[in-house]
């Protein structure tokens, strides 16, 4: 019984070694990852998340609680990470469209991350349960979205 044992354990502890290992360079310097393209990277999930709102704010698709829950969760998560992504040196390259007034002004942008975590958070709370409902809550949202576009990113469009 023992020895049958034994060999589990041992193949269990080299996995979590194994894992270990394997995570540890995640953990490292900040040189291999790049904000700009994570920081566009979350914005386009963002994007992404936001395509079927509209299509139900517009009625062409029904009226989904959970697909609203999902994005207002992607929002959540871009609001969260954005915070670090616009360090100094990364003003430019990357064809960032983020506008140096981040820099001049990070007070303004790190409100502006403030307000559409908490217009997000308050959309989660109010968790609309119909189409009506969820107009207000997504023009609340999208308002947050459009300030800080208007202040802190180029528009190349
Ligand atoms: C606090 C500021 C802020 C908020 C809030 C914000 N954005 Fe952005 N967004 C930016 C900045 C800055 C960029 C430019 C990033 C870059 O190019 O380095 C950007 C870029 C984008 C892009 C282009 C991404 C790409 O492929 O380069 C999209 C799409 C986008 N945002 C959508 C949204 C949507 C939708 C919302 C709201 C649900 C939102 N953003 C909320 C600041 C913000």
């Amino acid at each position: 019984m023992r020895s049958a044992r034994q060999p589990q354990r041992n193949s269990l502890s080299a996995m979590l070694l194994a894992g270990l290992l394997l995570f540890m360079p995640l953990a490292g310097p900040a040189e291999d990852h790049d904000p700009i393209a994570e920081r566009q990277r979350l914005m386009s999930e963002t994007r992404e998340a936001l395509k079927p709102l509209i299509g139900m704010s517009r009625g062409q698709l029904d009226f989904d609680r959970d697909t609203v829950q999902t994005s207002l969760a992607v929002f959540a998560h871009t609001a969260d990470e954005s915070r670090d992504l616009y360090p100094d040196g990364t003003q430019s390259g990357g064809d960032t469209e983020a506008k140096a007034t981040i820099w001049s002004d990070r007070a303004g942008f790190d409100q502006a991350l403030t307000d559409f975590s908490e217009a997000v958070a308050a959309a989660q709370q109010a968790d609309p349960q119909t189409a009506e409902a969820f107009q207000p809550v997504l023009r609340s949202v999208l308002g947050t979205c459009r300030a800080c576009h208007d202040g802190y990113r180029i528009d190349k469009d």
